[in-house]
C-alpha cells in the first residue's frame, strides 16, 4: 500500500484546486474540471511529450508547458485556455491532420472545430504518411497512415509491460515509422500477440481485426455496442476482461487500465482467445 501523499495547492485558471504532491499539471487541470485535449499521454505509461497538444501557460514559465508530464508544484499558476496555447494547440493538430489520417482518433474531430484548426491550409501537397494497411496476422491490423508516432505502443511492447520489444521506430524525420525489426510481417516478429499495443493507441492505427473489418463493410457501431467488464477464465491470474459486444457478438477485448494488476495489459488468451463464447 502507497503512504499517503501530502496535498499542494495549485491555481488553474483562477481556481484553486488541490491534488497530491507528485500529481502532473494535466491531474490538476482535470480536478478542475478543465479539458485539456491528449494523445501522447496515457494513463498506465510514462509520458513521452511526442504530441504537445496538452500545452498550458505556467505564470513564470518562458514556454508553453506539457501538462501531461510537468509535474505540479506548490502555488503554481496555470493558464489553460490563453491565446498562446490555443494556438500551439490548434498548429499542432493541422499538423497532424494534414500528413495523418485521424478519422478513427476519438475527439479529433471535435478538437480541429473547438480550436479552429484548419489542416487543408497546407495545400494539397502536404506531405503524409499514407499508406496501406499492413493486414498480415488474424488478430490486429497495422494502419500506419494514421499514426502520429506517439510511441505509446512502443513503450507498452517493450520496457515499460510487455517486454517483448516486437516494435520500434525505424527511420528519421518525416520517414520515422513504427516496425518490426528488419520491417518482417508481424507473425516473423517477436510478437506474442498480446494486443497491449492496441490497447494503448490514440488513432486507432492499431485495431482489433474485428474492428477494421466492421469498418470496412460499414457495420462498425460503438452506438450500438454494449461493454462488460468480467474475469478472464484461462488462467488463475484473474485479469478483468471488457467484452464490446455488438449484435450479440464479441467484437474486441480491453481491459481496465485501473486495475492495479494489470493495469490495461492482457495475454493473447484474454485479449484474443474469446472464439469459444
Ligand atoms: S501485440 Fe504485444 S508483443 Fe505484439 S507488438 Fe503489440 S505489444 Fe508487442
Ligand atoms: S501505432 Fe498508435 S500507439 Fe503506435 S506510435 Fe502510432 S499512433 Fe502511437
Ligand atoms: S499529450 Fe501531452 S505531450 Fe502529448
Amino acid at each position: 500500500m502507497q503512504p499517503p501523499r501530502r496535498l499542494i495547492d495549485v491555481e488553474i485558471d483562477g481556481a484553486a484546486v488541490r491534488v497530491p504532491e507528485g500529481s502532473t499539471v494535466l491531474d490538476a487541470c482535470r480536478t478542475a474540471g478543465k479539458d485539456i485535449p491528449t494523445l501522447c499521454h496515457g494513463d498506465t505509461l510514462t509520458p513521452k511529450n511526442a504530441c504537445r497538444v496538452c500545452v498550458v501557460e505556467v505564470e513564470g514559465s518562458r514556454t508553453l508547458a506539457p501538462a501531461c508530464s510537468r509535474t505540479a508544484e506548490a502555488g503554481m499558476v496555470v493558464a489553460t485556455d490563453t491565446e498562446r496555447a490555443r494556438h500551439s494547440r490548434k498548429v499542432v493538430l493541422e499538423l497532424l491532420a494534414s500528413s495523418t489520417d485521424l478519422s478513427t482518433t476519438p475527439r479529433a474531430k471535435e478538437w480541429m472545430a473547438d480550436y479552429g484548426a484548419d489542416p487543408a491550409r497546407f495545400g494539397e501537397e502536404a506531405a503524409t504518411v499514407a499508406q496501406p494497411p499492413k493486414v498480415d496476422n488474424d488478430l490486429y491490423v497495422r494502419d500506419y497512415g494514421k499514426c502520429i508516432l506517439c510511441y505509446k505502443c512502443v513503450d507498452a511492447c517493450g520496457e515499460q509491460w510487455q517486454n517483448s520489444f516486437a516494435i520500434s521506430v525505424a527511420g528519421r524525420g518525416f520517414d520515422a515509422t513504427i516496425s518490426t525489426e528488419f520491417d518482417v510481417a508481424l507473425t516473423d516478429s517477436a510478437c506474442v500477440y498480446c494486443g497491449n499495443c492496441v490497447e494503448v493507441c490514440p488513432t486507432g492505427a492499431l485495431s482489433f481485426k474485428t474492428e477494421f473489418d466492421m469498418r470496412a463493410e460499414g457495420t462498425w457501431d460503438e452506438s450500438e455496442q454494449t461493454t462488460t467488464t468480467t474475469i478472464c477464465s484461462y488462467c488463475g491470474v484473474g485479469c478483468n476482461l471488457t467484452l464490446h459486444v455488438q449484435d450479440n457478438k464479441i467484437v474486441k477485448v480491453t481491459s481496465p487500465h485501473d486495475n492495479p494488476v494489470t493495469h490495461g495489459n492482457l495475454c493473447i488468451k484474454g485479449r484474443f482467445g474469446y472464439g469459444y463464447v
